[in-house]
């Protein structure tokens, strides 16, 4: 906890650190939907998520009654009040190294948000070495981002509703090397900005690989107005923690999650 308060501190000198408070305010009203704010949903291939997968997998913000999904709520307060007060609508869940649980949190993140009235999620898999985001839905997706990246598949070909209202997925599928190159192609630069621009009522949350091991993530990162960094206690030393927060010194740092704490409250907000 010490080290890593002191740690963000330092690499963000200037930013308040603030622990995550139960009282939370309700982020301002987001403008109302479009009319044309279901058309994600409309033309995505509905595959429910069994409950019973959701639960195993711990995607604790598809159901209301738990510490665990209030956390989540919490934390989508906040994101809001953030990504709102700056008229932003794309943001990335990053981390300093592997399994910090940017997946597990985007996954929550981006039910928590789909179950606030005002707002459509769409979650994007860029992890494209190792995607994971629809095994936590219990997914097999036929399609995947990449798929539509190489001009393989159309993208609503890639889209898939979990059942999950106003939650639409755009899952990864296989494993591609050419990761980083795929990442700042044209035809993804272009998808980034008409995810983003084309409603107003919808977030777009981006599921990276770690800042550490690939160039990934730092070479997506230009693309999206915001992100969120994912630090597991004891999963990442003080050093690349600086670094981790040194490569994302030039990106909107929104936030960071202390995930799997010790402490009684097992997820923490700093922003
Ligand atoms: N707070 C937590 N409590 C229990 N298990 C957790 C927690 N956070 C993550 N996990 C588990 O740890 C593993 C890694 O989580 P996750 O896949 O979200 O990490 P990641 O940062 O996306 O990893 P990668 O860098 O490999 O993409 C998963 O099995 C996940 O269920
Ligand atoms: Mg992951």
């Amino acid at each position: 906890m010490d080290r890593i308060e002191r740690a963000l501190t330092k690499a963000k000198s200037g930013q308040r650190v603030v622990r995550l408070r139960p009282a939370a305010q309700a982020a301002p009203p987001a403008p109302p939907p479009t009319p044309a704010a279901n058309d994600t949903v409309r033309n995505s291939a509905t595959v429910r998520s069994s409950p019973s997968v959701l639960k195993r997998m711990r995607v604790v913000a598809a159901t209301h009654d738990s510490v665990e999904a209030d956390l989540f709520r919490m934390l989508r307060t906040r994101v809001l009040q953030k990504l709102s007060q700056a008229n932003h609508r794309s943001l990335a869940i990053v981390s300093p190294s592997a399994a910090a649980g940017k997946t597990l949190t985007a996954a929550n993140l981006a039910t928590s948000i789909a179950k606030d009235l005002n707002h459509t999620v769409l979650l994007v898999d860029l992890d494209l070495r190792r995607p994971r985001v629809h095994s936590y839905f219990g997914l097999r997706p036929e399609h995947g981002i990449a798929d539509y990246l190489t001009g393989k598949a159309e993208l609503t070909a890639c889209l898939i509703h979990p059942g999950i209202e106003r939650l639409v997925l755009l899952p990864g599928r296989g494993s591609h090397k050419t990761s980083s190159e795929m990442l700042t192609s044209p035809r993804m630069t272009s998808l980034s900005k008409e995810l983003r621009d084309r409603y107003l009522d919808r977030i777009v949350v981006y599921d990276l690989p770690p800042l550490l091991t690939t160039d990934d993530a730092i070479s997506f990162l230009p693309q999206v107005e915001a992100c969120l960094m994912v630090v597991r206690e004891g999963g990442s030393t003080k050093g690349e923690l600086e670094q981790a927060l040194a490569l994302v010194a030039d990106a909107n740092l929104i936030g960071t999650v202390l995930n799997d704490s010790n402490e009684k409250i097992s997820n923490r907000y700093y922003g």
